[in-house]
């Protein structure tokens, strides 16, 4: 009978099932008292913005860091005071338990020699049973990553600081200018189409507007960039439903991360292809060539047509004379430029831990993911909301401009859109050569089907992104 007593009793103290609102009274691990400056703060480039810098624990060497902290025991629940700890990419996502890798009992210091998580020897008795092969570098990766946007932050990690703030006023710079811009230009749009006396032209015949390459380019990208959307999408929101649905379409969480890896080379390649293709066109001499009207290459005459529709965005002139590109077409294609290479190299350094972390300290990880996430983000917000609007939302364009799938596009509507081009080609007498036949009804009912079913899927990750978004890991 004492036995059973002894046993509730001791069942009472230290069961996990008491709530956290009660035992956040105890001993507060965060409390500033307890940490001082990193007394050996690197003088390398790599120590002074890595995490080097953040302050540590005055306790941290202790053999039993919890001796004489009020209300331990043992079998408590860690998370009851180191609030917040369960805050990293392992935790939520894998099914380690601090216990996993805080293994010494009692609990040393990280700083202590016999603690599994003293750095020298972290990577062999922690990390290596799961990561195989890693190394001391490796283990530099911050496990309790801090959080990037955070001031203080900005001493104890400055690379991750910077960089993601960097990324974010990048962000928020595309907004700035685009949202309030397609605001006006759907304002614009709606209130031309309310007016009747702007007919659109008859049809009549069809040009050639992209080349067979120029469309398979655009149509691999396309898949690529949407299966690289679902599965980083499933990745970052893997603790909800949302994610969870994501990753189900991949068989399951690791199915998802595993397309996700090998669509990303796919996509390495194809990018590396396109640019075989772009030295091939750089040769050329006709308006194709680099310097060429018919090239993305942004001109001088770019800004100028930016600025001629901004005022006839406000109403205050004519529709500015595009040729073969307006300027938001050369934006949108130096975007996928700038967002592959950001996206691509950070993916690469992201593929393999251990043999990044053989080159470059281990927290450079933390780093490329947060690079990766936020350039995903705002990829993904930029195609779904601006080049989407342009493309299909507007009312112009509604429900879909189909041009890039099969390529031909009306003759009359391009002059109208882009009449310094046809003006050009009926000055070179080329307009008869790029006349082409439509294909099928049955083809195009196919392409205007995929093209519909990107835009849809996009609105659809877009409000379950944006629903789910105070889940973001
Ligand atoms: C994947 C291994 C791993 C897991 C799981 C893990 N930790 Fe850690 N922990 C580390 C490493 C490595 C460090 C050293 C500093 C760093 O990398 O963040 C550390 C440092 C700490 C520190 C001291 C530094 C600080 O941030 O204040 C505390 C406290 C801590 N861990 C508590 C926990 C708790 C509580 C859990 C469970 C929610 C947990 N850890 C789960 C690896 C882990
Ligand atoms: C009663 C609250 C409490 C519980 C429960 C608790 N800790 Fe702690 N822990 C603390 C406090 C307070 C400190 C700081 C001690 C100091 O600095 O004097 C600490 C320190 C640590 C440190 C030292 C970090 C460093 O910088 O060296 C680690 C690691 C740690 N705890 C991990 C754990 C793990 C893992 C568990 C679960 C098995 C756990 N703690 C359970 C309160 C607690
Ligand atoms: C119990 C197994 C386990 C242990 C122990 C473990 N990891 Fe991991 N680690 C994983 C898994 C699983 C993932 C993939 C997480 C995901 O789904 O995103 C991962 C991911 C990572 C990544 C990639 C993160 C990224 O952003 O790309 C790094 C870096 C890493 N771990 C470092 C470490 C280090 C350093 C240690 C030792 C302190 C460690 N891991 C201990 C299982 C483990």
């Amino acid at each position: 009978m004492r036995g059973l007593w002894i046993l509730l009793i001791f069942a009472v103290m230290s069961g996990p099932s008491v709530p956290a609102s009660v035992q956040a009274a105890d001993a507060d691990p965060d409390a500033p008292e307890l940490f001082m400056a990193n007394p050996d703060q690197g003088s390398r480039f790599w120590d002074r913005i890595g995490p080097a810098n953040a302050p540590v624990r005055k306790n941290s060497t202790k053999a039993d860091v919890h001796r004489g902290v009020e209300g331990f025991a043992h079998a408590r629940y860690c998370l009851s005071c180191h609030v917040g700890q369960d805050k990293n990419l392992h935790y939520a996502r894998t099914d380690v338990q601090c216990k996993t890798c805080h293994i010494s009992r009692p609990l040393a210091g990280i700083r202590n020699p016999a603690a599994t998580m003293f750095s020298e020897h972290r990577a062999e008795k922690v990390c290596a049973e799961c990561h195989q092969g890693a190394t001391l570098s490796m283990a530099e990766y911050v496990i309790h990553e801090p959080v990037p946007f955070a001031a203080s932050t900005r001493s104890a990690f400055p690379a991750l600081f910077w960089s993601a703030w960097t990324m974010v006023i990048l962000a928020v710079g595309v907004f700035a200018v685009f949202a309030p811009y397609v605001a006006a230009w759907a304002v614009r749009e709606v209130r031309l189409i309310l007016k009747p006396a702007t007919q659109m032209p008859a049809p009549g015949p069809h040009i050639e507007r992209f080349s067979l390459t120029e469309r398979l380019f655009h149509t691999v990208l396309a898949i690529c960039f949407m299966v690289l959307s679902v599965t980083g999408l499933a990745w970052m929101f893997i603790e909800t439903g949302f994610g969870q649905f994501l990753a189900s379409l991949f068989g399951n969480y690791q199915g998802a991360i595993w397309a996700h890896r090998w669509v990303g080379l796919v996509l390495m390649c194809v990018f590396v292809l396109h640019l075989f293709y772009i030295l091939h066109m750089a040769r050329r001499q006709d308006p194709g060539g680099l310097t060429g009207p018919d090239s993305l290459v942004w001109k001088w005459a770019d800004f100028r047509a930016f600025w001629h529709h901004l005022k006839w965005l406000a109403g205050m002139a004519e529709h500015p004379a595009f040729d073969r590109w307006a300027w938001w077409q050369k934006f949108d294609y130096w975007a996928v430029w700038w967002g592959t290479l950001i996206v691509g190299v950070t993916g690469l350094v992201m593929f393999d831990p251990v043999l990044t972390s053989e080159y470059l300290p281990g927290w450079t990880l933390n780093v490329a993911r947060w690079i990766h996430k936020i350039e995903a983000l705002l990829a993904m917000a930029h195609i779904f909301i601006v080049h989407f609007f342009i493309e299909s939302y507007r009312p112009r364009a509604f429900p879909l401009n189909d041009h890039v799938f099969h390529g031909a596009a009306d003759l009359e509507t391009l002059r109208h859109e882009h009449p310094e081009w046809i003006a050009r080609l009926e000055a070179d007498g080329r307009v008869d050569e790029l006349i082409v036949e439509q294909p099928p009804r049955a083809v195009q009912a196919v392409y205007f089907l995929f093209g519909v079913a990107m835009v849809a899927l996009g609105v659809f990750l877009l409000i379950g992104a944006a629903w789910n978004f105070s889940s973001l890991s």
